[in-house]
């Protein structure tokens, strides 16, 4: 398969727009993370675009949770992945293995969907032993996405040789799971990290509000082969 373009959109867009965005995209090889309100919608108007949601609740099935959405909705609304652990959520909403990491990857998994976990650069404490055990026991299930604190929103990337090495470690440590870089990822700089043979695919947040912009990262992505 073709490197992983997968695009988050965090709490940004419109119905207008995920029309113009299923409109001019078919490449197998892109998923696009919208709010979970557009889901449905954009289900109905493609029911083979990759969609993922950017969160789900620590809840499973159904029940009396005012506000919440479960993995099992997700998964009727037609989603096939689930982000989870971003950091901006880390941050915001403190977010961690103890209280809620786990159970959420649980309630992906088991609903058949694909997890996307997010770690930065302190991924040995966001990664405990549980998860760690989890993520062995559900490796195809299971994609890490590595997203530097100081390159999410920021413009600034690390080094290719900086990106390459840290993404060999976690290769190493976390049995060859899958994994996507997160971090100002444009259409200038795409080429270069797709290019990094360890990598599975990138996560795109602000490029992938641009729609011009988001189809160049996905040619820079064109003959690359995960
Ligand atoms: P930016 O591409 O805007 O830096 O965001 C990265 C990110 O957080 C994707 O999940």
């Amino acid at each position: 398969m073709n490197k992983f373009i997968v695009g988050n959109w965090k709490m940004n867009g419109s119905l207008s727009f995920v029309d113009a965005f299923l409109d001019s995209i078919e490449e197998q090889n892109v998923a696009i993370a919208i709010p979970q309100v557009f889901l449905a919608y954009a289900y109905s108007r493609n029911p083979k675009f990759k969609l993922v949601a950017q969160n789900c609740s620590i809840y499973d099935k159904f029940g009396a949770h005012t506000g919440e959405i479960s993995a099992d909705i997700l998964v009727g609304l037609g989603c096939q992945y689930v982000i989870i652990g971003h950091s901006e959520r880390r941050h915001m909403f403190e977010e961690d293995n103890i209280s809620n990491i786990l159970k959420k990857l649980n309630n992906v998994i088991s609903n058949n969907m694909t997890a996307i976990l997010c770690v930065d650069e302190r991924y040995e404490k966001l990664i405990n032993r549980e998860t760690l055990e989890f993520i062995k026991d559900n490796i195809h299930n299971v994609i890490l996405a590595y997203e530097p604190l100081s390159a999410i929103g920021t413009g600034k990337t690390p080094s290719i040789s900086e990106i390459s090495n840290i993404l060999n470690l976690l290769k190493q440590k976390y049995f060859s799971v899958n994994i996507l870089y997160g971090g100002s990822v444009n259409s200038k700089n795409a080429r270069d990290i797709l290019s990094i043979s360890s990598l599975d695919g990138v996560l795109v947040g602000g490029a992938s509000l641009k729609l011009g912009e988001f189809k160049e990262i996905i040619v820079a992505s064109k003959d690359l082969i995960a």
